[in-house]
């Protein structure tokens, strides 16, 4: 047992400030007011409580989660109910950023109407406020905004086009792809998506959609002109296995303080440093002394 979910907020690191909550319509005004949008994926209770905490505006459960918690090649294997699972856990721990759940591979991809049903989903039973769907699903995200549900675009490298792009390449290198990415994007804020992710593409490609779209953009990997940026929370932390991408920049090495910290522990127990007196329970004198005399009677009683 561990105490990590503390139902009398606000914990230490929080203030008094009051929390003034992000929604979709407050990402479209940063936009306005040309105030950059900070984003992060999140998959667990204590990290996005921790982000949240931190002022982060939009927290994305993306289903990177495949690869980064669930140890996945690539992110095709994750089911709905995973993502239901995670949205719930992230939902609990955040009080102001605005919570976004990934539509994973396979959910939407057969008809609208099963997208639209799996969407109802992450609203009504993980209590997202916002979904998100890979490549111009112009029929899809209509549905979705006439249903009611808040849906984000996401055009370039798509992860869950990972087959047909041959593995993670950065897209719209040339003209003829980059005008083509700039009709989709257009297409989407047509058919009413309230932001778009950008993944994976030139800088000045995404400087000139950024610039003609009404809606925010939120870059990976797409250059700092973006109305938002968005990292995976592992690779922010140095929480991945493998060499960082171009884009990426480590904030902190967490892997290595977990690492070095569990090492720690391991020896302290080895050589019986741990758990200390202080850090044990005591029974009450009088107890003890109970005991004890009993103990005593009993050795008498032997002899
Ligand atoms: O799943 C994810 O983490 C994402 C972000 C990289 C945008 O889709």
């Amino acid at each position: 047992m561990s105490v990590t979910n503390f139902p009398g907020r606000p914990s230490s690191a929080s203030t008094s400030i009051p929390i003034t909550k992000v929604t979709v319509p407050a990402l479209a005004e940063m936009k306005r007011q040309s105030k950059p949008i900070s984003a992060l994926t999140a998959y667990d209770y204590a990290s996005s409580r921790l982000a949240d905490e931190a002022g982060i505006d939009l927290l994305l459960v993306g289903d990177s989660l495949a690869m980064v918690v669930l140890g996945h090649e690539n992110t095709m294997a994750v089911t709905v109910d995973e993502m239901l699972h995670h949205t719930r856990a992230v939902r609990r721990a955040v009080r102001r950023a605005l919570v976004v759940a990934d539509m994973p591979f396979g959910s939407y991809h057969g008809s609208v109407a099963e997208g639209l049903a799996n969407a109802v989903r992450f609203l009504k039973e993980a209590g997202a406020e916002a979904v998100k769907i890979e490549g111009p699903r112009i029929e899809l995200v209509r549905a979705l905004t006439d249903a009611e549900i808040p849906v984000f675009g996401h055009l370039g490298l798509t992860p869950q086009s990972i087959h047909r792009m041959g593995g993670y390449r950065v897209q719209a290198r040339s003209a003829e792809s980059a005008k083509q990415l700039k009709a989709d994007a257009r297409s989407l804020v047509e058919a009413g998506a309230g932001a778009l992710v950008l993944e994976g593409v030139p800088r000045e490609v995404a400087a000139e959609i950024t610039a003609e779209l009404p809606i925010p953009t939120i870059g990976i990997g797409a250059g700092p002109d973006c109305d938002g940026q968005i990292l995976v929370f592992h690779d922010l932390l140095n929480l991945t296995f493998a060499p960082a991408a171009k884009f990426v920049r480590r904030y902190a090495d967490v892997g290595s303080l977990i690492r070095s910290a569990i090492e720690h522990y391991r020896e302290d127990v080895e050589h019986r440093a741990f758990p200390s007196d202080e850090e044990s329970y005591h029974l009450a004198p009088a107890v003890r002394q109970a005991l004890d005399a009993s103990a005593m009677t009993g050795t008498l009683r032997k002899a």
